[in-house]
């Protein structure tokens, strides 16, 4: 059987990995700066998170959402601790797309509405109201057309009231730093006056923090940054280090219903486990305060590459350049053995490592900079 091509390949095969670091099969060490789309938090095969694992293995892996599952508590209070949003509730699932999904049709089941509002260069998932969401249309197929979403710039208030204004929109949905997209922010008065324009006109705000959540960005949540409450949160790659978990955290205001929400795999005890794993080490290495210190030196480096613009916070970071990446990266890869990642912004490198990394990787990626621009 073939596998469906949907995915242009480079040719490395990993076969190992340890902290910042995969190996293929000649054991050729590659130094891995995209985290495998931003998913590895506490780098690859951390002891303590495959211990934890090989533990919980062994006593129970699955059983469905019908039965107790104290795991997912634990989970729960360790998030509302780490995060200090100890009034909100957790909903779990298995991706980013899924957290997405649910928190669109929670936000649409709480206002009675059914339009989004969503922003330029948004990606959300490939699920149908979340790819909607999402601002490319080469992966919009006909079907998920159906949707309602109305795309606007960033920090413009007066297009964002007009359509609130309509009273038809259910949710406003928006990266706090944009991740595929490249890296793009939206200013601090900005995301205040969303947050208020949603109260004023009974929308529910979403914050999509798969990509940007579970300390890479040098807060719990990078919307921490400002003092906002959204209604949801959406939480996925971090979380798990590569295990399949996602996540809603829901506000106190929007009341659950028996059967509003399900799903088979999410919340299992393996996935619980992997992402309590992950908070114990982002808690015991004291993550969050590295990726901040790691942002400043990598800020140090990359302000002497002339022409080079710094985008994002903590490790989520990128370079814009006035030229296309595409053909940078792969020498990255081919001849300096460095994973960096792209975006549909084509002039930014993305870099997103494992929250593990130390400055000496940073060293590295400068030089090989330094020899191929
Ligand atoms: C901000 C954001 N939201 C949602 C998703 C979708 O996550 P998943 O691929 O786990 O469905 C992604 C994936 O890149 C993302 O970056």
């Amino acid at each position: 059987m073939k596998l469906f091509d949907v995915y242009p390949l480079y040719e490395v095969c990993p076969v190992k990995a340890k902290d910042v670091h995969v190996y293929d099969e000649a054991g050729t060490e590659y130094l891995d700066l995209y985290g495998g789309h931003a998913v590895i938090s506490v780098g690859h095969s951390h002891p303590h998170y495959i211990n934890r694992l090989q533990e919980q293995l062994n006593k129970i892996a699955f059983y469905s959402n019908a039965v107790e599952n104290p795991l997912q508590q634990q989970l729960a209070d360790e998030i509302g601790e780490q995060s200090c949003l100890h009034d909100y509730q957790l909903f779990l699932c298995s991706s980013g797309a899924e957290a997405n999904e649910n928190a669109l049709k929670l936000a649409s089941f709480h206002t009675g509405k059914k339009r989004v509002v969503a922003f330029k260069n948004a990606f959300h998932g490939r699920t149908s109201a979340a790819v909607a969401a999402t601002d490319n249309q080469n992966i919009n197929a006909p079907l998920n057309q159906q949707q309602e979403v109305t795309f606007i710039p960033f920090n413009d208030v007066q297009a964002l009231e007009e359509e609130l204004q309509k009273g038809d929109v259910c949710a406003v949905i928006f990266e706090p730093i944009q991740g595929v997209g490249g890296l793009d922010m939206p200013e601090d008065d900005f995301v205040l006056k969303m947050e208020q324009l949603c109260q004023q006109y009974d929308t529910a705000l979403i914050a999509d923090e798969v990509q940007s959540g579970f300390s890479r960005s040098g807060t719990f949540f990078a919307f921490q940054n400002n003092n906002i409450k959204p209604h949801v949160i959406t939480m996925a790659k971090g979380m798990g280090n590569g295990f399949p978990i996602g996540g809603i955290l829901v506000h106190p205001d929007v009341k659950p219903k028996y059967g509003m929400l399900g799903t088979t795999f999410g919340g299992n005890h393996l996935a619980c486990c992997a992402s309590l794993a992950v908070l114990e080490i982002i808690k015991k290495d004291m993550l969050q305060q590295h990726a901040k210190e790691m942002e400043t030196y990598f800020r140090s480096k990359a302000e002497k590459i002339k022409g080079a613009k710094i985008k994002g916070r903590g490790l989520m970071l990128g370079l814009e350049f006035d030229f296309e990446v595409g053909p940078l990266r792969k020498r990255l890869i081919y001849e300096k053995h460095i994973f960096t990642g792209g975006s549909s912004n084509k002039n930014v490198l993305r870099i997103l490592p494992p929250l593990t990394v130390q400055k000496a990787h940073f060293d590295q990626l400068f030089d090989a900079l330094e020899d191929l621009l």
